[in-house]
């Protein structure tokens, strides 16, 4: 009995046992097997979950789209009720249901925000208008993209949550992604150009060369003193 209490308490005082690895099951039976069904199968409250892979469920919960608090509301961004880690977990007990994609890693830094804009203006204004504005299309409201990270713009271009429509890449191919991503990335500072177009790094490299410059005529001032001094 006492080497039973022993066991238990070490189990009960593991440093943060529980908090150190959060279940994606145990978190998916809590808060969303209800809508969503034993293992994603689905019910009439909320689609089937199997295949839709890491990039919807990443997308969707991060925003705060999900966990829906009523099956017939619009996802709409909010603070997510979850931890980062909450999250992780989550993600991956999805993504285990069936194949599906992968998060996305774009890379706008690649892209060009002229054909950003062009691709935006074919694909994404006829709903979303202006980056830093919403609206409304039959049936939804349409966010403002000014709180969309780079892997949440790829994502939802990618899966076209609720009423948007998916993107493929036999649409819009990986490339121009990173050219749509840098082109809406942009467009929520505007008044910062020039900067962004040649990067925020940009004065970093002319300043060193600067120094680099100055300190370089500097030693050869005094090299030069130097000489002079021993002659
Ligand atoms: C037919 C209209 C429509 C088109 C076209 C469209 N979207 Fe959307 N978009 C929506 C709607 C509606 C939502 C909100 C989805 C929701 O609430 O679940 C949305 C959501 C988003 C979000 C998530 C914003 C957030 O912070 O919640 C991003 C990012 C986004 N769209 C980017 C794009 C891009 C980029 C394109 C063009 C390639 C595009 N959309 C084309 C209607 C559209
Ligand atoms: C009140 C019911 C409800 C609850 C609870 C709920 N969902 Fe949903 N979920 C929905 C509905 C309805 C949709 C469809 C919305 C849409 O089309 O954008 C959805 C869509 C999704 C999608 C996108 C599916 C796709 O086809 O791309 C994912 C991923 C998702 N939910 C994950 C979750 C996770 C994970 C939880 C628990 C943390 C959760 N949901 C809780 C009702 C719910």
């Amino acid at each position: 009995m006492r080497r039973l209490l022993a066991v238990a308490a070490v189990v009960l005082l593991a440093p943060g046992a529980a908090a150190a690895a959060p279940s994606g099951s145990g978190l998916y039976a809590e808060n969303c097997l209800s809508c969503h069904g034993p293992g994603g199968s689905g019910t009439a409250r909320g689609p089937r979950l199997r295949g839709v892979g890491a990039i919807a469920a990443d997308f969707y919960l991060r925003t705060g789209y999900m966990p829906l608090l009523s099956p017939g509301d619009q996802p709409t961004r909010r603070r997510s009720p979850f931890t980062a880690r909450q999250i992780d977990a989550l993600v991956a007990y999805v993504a285990s249901l069936g194949k599906g994609l992968p998060v996305p890693r774009p890379h706008p830094e690649r892209g060009s925000i002229p054909v950003g804009l062009r691709l935006f203006t074919e694909h994404c204004a006829g709903c979303h208008q202006v980056v830093g504005e919403g609206g409304y299309v039959t049936g939804a409201r349409v966010p403002p993209l000014e709180q969309a990270s780079a892997t949440q713009i790829a994502e939802a271009v990618r899966i076209g949550p609720y009423l948007m429509p998916r993107f493929p890449r036999t649409q819009i191919s990986d490339r121009q992604l990173d050219s749509l991503v840098a082109y809406v990335q942009w467009a929520k500072h505007p008044d910062d150009r020039g900067g962004w177009a040649i990067g925020h790094i940009g004065p970093v490299p002319e300043g060193l060369v600067a120094w680099l410059l100055a300190g370089t005529a500097l030693v050869a001032v005094c090299v030069v003193i130097g000489k002079r001094n021993e002659a």
